[in-house]
């Protein structure tokens, strides 16, 4: 901006250039508009029909091998462009871990126990994915393909908290009386500190006085006059409800010491809120997860999927691609294609054998998988509503159920379907190893020390999976000791013909969103590699 122009010039020049947005921003930069606060989507631009037609390509044939989120949204896009796409799952069903349990699913799982799902009409449990953050590309991909979505409650307030083996109070507390006590105390601490002069260093006169105006309404807290004390407010809940005339109601209390405060570990709970993909609000297909994976494939067309066809062996050839595979009556077939996009799970691919080079089979085996766990409760009535007027969310707890998920839909309807436990780690390693009557038998036994016998008496049935034993799958997630050390670039590029794709390979692991940005970014390289031949 030197040489003598000015300030409007400048920002002329750039209107002109970049349009109005580039110049927004730029006036954002300057301090003359607010700068928007949202995260840039990486850009994606779907093939167009007219890219192969209008330039005289034919259109090119790609194998995909997995029918789960990756796989399906890479058909998807190809075919906006007339690719022609085939589909290999090794499973008889779409979507891979986007899996949803009803009455009748079932699974065989590395172990040999078989489990089939009695779950009522209506009822069901999402085995896999069961959140949608606000901010990611699956729900574009919701809004495209007429996928209804509802809210998913991923925090609730009058939730419990129920940390047995942290301090004294082993109790279930709800979350906003958890909450009170912790904010409540933390501030106290804070101002009396702020108040003694033992922040001086760091805070001004002023900015003293604003600090503890802040901790008053942050805590609760009382004034100088009172010492900044925590006592406790309505924040906390009631012991009985306010009502009608002279009913002012009886606010829970007193809280406890601040020490037990402290040794019970709530405060640990609350940064779950913040997570930037896990806070409120978030968002659940109505009726299942899987209405995604069902709804990619229907705009795919079913026809492009071998359900129960178990890949074998994949060749890189100088003008294309092999892959051998076994098919639902056991016979081996070959499918030769352009290109192939790889979205199997690291651990399932890396037994596969290849000729990609021994680069790439150790890159495979480099990610760790995640054992993850994760039971469906269902309950001949919905208790937790009618006894604890807990509508949706979740209690986290240090027992090795980690967590206690109530569902989000169907509020006062006559059943419901709990999450029993979803846990990782040593975890879900214990649960796994256990046969399903077992892990039942043992999730509800912890479950009962949250909400009493009634978790045992009206229990109707369950369904649970362990991620890491079940076949094709072999892991909740994965993650990478390191993705700077060769690895993770390596699966990142194409070897040969042959792409990867998977929420392995973004940053978004563990989420749908991952694979679709996944399947994006695989879709428009192998585009521009056609387009650019
Ligand atoms: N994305 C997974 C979850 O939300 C890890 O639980």
């Amino acid at each position: 901006m030197g040489q003598g122009g000015t300030r409007r010039d400048f920002l002329k020049a750039v209107g002109v250039a970049g349009g109005a947005g580039v110049l927004y921003e730029t006036m954002g930069a300057l301090g003359l508009a607010p700068t928007p606060a949202e995260a840039a989507v990486p850009d994606f631009a779907p093939p167009r029909a007219s890219d192969l037609a209008l330039t005289g390509r034919a259109a090119k044939k790609v194998v995909i091998l997995g029918a789960g989120i990756a796989g399906l949204a890479t058909a998807y896009e190809l075919r906006k462009a007339g690719y022609q796409c085939r589909i290999l799952e090794a499973k008889d069903q779409p979507g891979g871990r986007n899996w949803t349990v009803r009455g009748g699913t079932q699974l065989r799982d590395l172990d040999g126990n078989l489990q089939r799902a009695t779950f009522s009409a209506g009822q069901y449990m999402n085995a896999g994915p069961a959140r949608i953050a606000q901010s990611m590309v699956t729900l574009d991909y919701c809004r495209e393909l007429d996928v209804a979505l509802e809210p998913f409650i991923n925090q609730n307030a009058d939730a419990y908290i129920y940390n047995e083996n942290a301090g004294p109070s082993g109790k279930p507390t709800r979350w906003r009386t958890a909450k009170a006590d912790v904010y409540g105390y933390i501030s106290e601490l804070l101002a009396k500190a702020t108040d003694r002069g033992a922040l001086d260093a760091e805070l001004t006169a002023s900015d003293k006085e604003r600090l503890l105006a802040f901790l008053q309404n942050f805590g609760a807290i009382k004034g100088k006059a009172k010492n900044f004390a925590y006592e406790g407010t309505d924040r906390r809940g009631y012991s009985v409800e306010p009502g009608a005339a002279e009913q002012a109601g009886t606010v829970l209390s007193p809280p406890p010491s601040m020490s037990d405060v402290l040794a019970s570990q709530f405060g640990t709970r609350f940064s779950f809120e913040f997570g930037y993909d896990q806070a409120m609000m978030m968002l659940q297909p109505v009726g299942g997860m899987d209405r995604i994976a069902y709804a990619l494939v229907k705009a795919v067309g079913s026809d492009l999927i071998s359900y129960q066809s178990e890949v074998r062996r994949i060749t890189d050839l100088a003008d294309g691609v092999e892959v051998v595979y076994r098919d639902a009556k056991g016979k081996e077939r070959l499918e030769r294609a352009d290109f192939c996009v790889a979205t199997l799970p690291p651990m399932v691919l890396a037994r596969i054998p290849h000729n990609l080079g021994a680069s790439v089979t150790s890159a495979l085996g480099y990610p760790t998988a995640t054992p993850v766990g994760k039971i469906g409760l269902e309950y001949k009535s919905r208790w937790w509503e009618t006894r604890n007027r807990i509508y949706g969310g979740i209690s986290p707890t240090d027992l090795d159920l980690a967590q206690i998920w109530y569902p989000s839909h169907g509020f006062h309807s006559r059943r419901g379907t709990l999450i029993g436990y979803y846990n990782t780690g040593a975890n879900a390693r214990v649960y796994g190893q256990l046969s399903p009557a077992e892990r039942t038998e043992r999730a509800v036994a912890q479950g009962v020390k949250i909400h009493g016998d009634i978790y045992r008496t009206e229990l109707a049935s369950a369904f649970s999976v362990a991620w890491h034993r079940t076949p094709f799958i072999e892991g909740g997630w994965v993650s990478w000791p390191s993705r700077t050390s060769g690895e993770y670039t390596l699966l990142n590029k194409p070897a040969g013909h042959v792409f990867f794709a998977g929420d392995w390979l973004s940053y978004y692991i563990a989420w749908q969103a991952g694979a679709f940005d996944s399947a994006r970014k695989v879709v428009t390289e192998l585009h521009e590699r056609v387009m650019s031949s």
